[in-house]
């Protein structure tokens, strides 16, 4: 039996794709569960921090709804609750969450501040987006693919916008770890850093993924099981937005691009929130939201396997 107790979930380069493969499991056995009304007790007696510099939906609900389901004690303290980062160092705002929680999510721009809070609380720390990452969020879309799909080794996922996102990182990163063919449509000036493209095909050698980068939204998109888009300018980059928005007009997701696939299967996806009349058309969101909002819905699910898997009695 896999155990990744106490594990921290900081990205999904930390963990083997039988790991990657037990969260999905773990989450679809409690999503089945929850469904019949069962929720359990594996976090009982249990205090979570949930820390949030950037604002959120999903992540924030997820982490709530997943606690109290499980039940544990959630406690939200947000950029303007706590001092962390300002007033007082990280590595010390860590080590006091540390004595007082059994865990602790984090959501914010620096990635190296989950890294310190990982390194100086001493308990499990999850990943709730950092500028470079948002791996539970490709739990959700796996876990939603497996729906779609069954099996998702072998599928053909593009991601069509800003490549060098904390999305696209994190989708080439559990894409080449699950040997899923993973494009970047993107212009060449937003494709992912080199460094972390040369981990992710050590990692496709593995799963027996292909990675391409490309600007050619046919080439892209033709034989795509699945095209998944996301915001233009992310949360701390609203400077950005004109700029993106000029750049990145032609990989807007839309009808066009879809008969370009020349399938009648694929389907489209995002991490959601969206900005419709930009990344993607209204008509085609409407089309997709039955599998959109699954995605959204499998994030508690996965968030709350995440917790268990690292935290709970299971
Ligand atoms: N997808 C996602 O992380 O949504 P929130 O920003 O609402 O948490
Ligand atoms: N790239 C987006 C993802 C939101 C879930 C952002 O960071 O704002």
């Amino acid at each position: 039996k896999t155990s990744l107790k106490g594990r921290s979930f900081l990205t999904l380069k930390d963990f083997t794709p039988e790991e990657i493969g037990y969260f999905l499991d773990l989450a679809a056995k409690l999503k089945a569960d929850k469904k019949k009304g069962i929720t359990g007790n594996s976090l009982k007696g249990k205090n979570i921090a949930l820390l949030f510099e950037k604002p959120s939906t999903r992540t924030r609900c997820s982490f709530t709804i997943g606690c109290v389901d499980e039940g544990a004690h959630p406690e939200y303290l947000g950029k303007d609750d706590i001092q962390l980062g300002h007033k007082e160092s990280v590595e010390d705002t860590a080590r006091v969450l540390g004595r007082m929680f059994d865990g602790i999510e984090f959501r914010g721009f620096l990635h190296e501040n989950v890294e310190k809070l990982a390194k100086y609380s001493g308990v499990p720390v999850w990943n709730g987006l950092t500028d470079d990452y948002h791996p539970t969020q490709i739990l959700a879309d796996f876990l939603t693919l497996r729906e779609q799909f069954g099996e998702i080794k072998g599928l053909n996922f593009v991601f069509a916008g800003d490549g060098r996102n904390n999305m696209s990182n994190s989708l080439m990163i559990g894409c080449s770890k699950m040997g899923l063919n993973f494009t970047c449509l993107a212009p060449k000036s937003l494709w992912p850093k080199e460094e972390l493209v040369k981990q992710c095909e050590e990692y496709a050698k593995e799963s027996g993924a292909k990675i391409r980068f490309t600007e050619d939204v046919k080439e892209a998109v033709e034989g795509a099981d699945c095209i998944y888009t996301d915001v233009w300018a992310s949360m701390g980059e609203e400077d950005k937005a004109a700029e993106r928005i000029a750049l990145l007009r032609p990989y807007q997701v839309n009808k066009e691009m879809l008969e370009m696939t020349g399938k009648d299967s694929t389907i489209v996806m995002h991490c959601l929130p969206a900005v419709k009349g930009h990344e993607i058309t209204e008509d085609v969101f409407e089309h997709f939201a039955d599998v959109i909002f699954d995605e959204a819905e499998n994030r508690m699910h996965t968030i709350k396997a995440v917790m268990v898997a690292t935290l709970g009695e299971y």
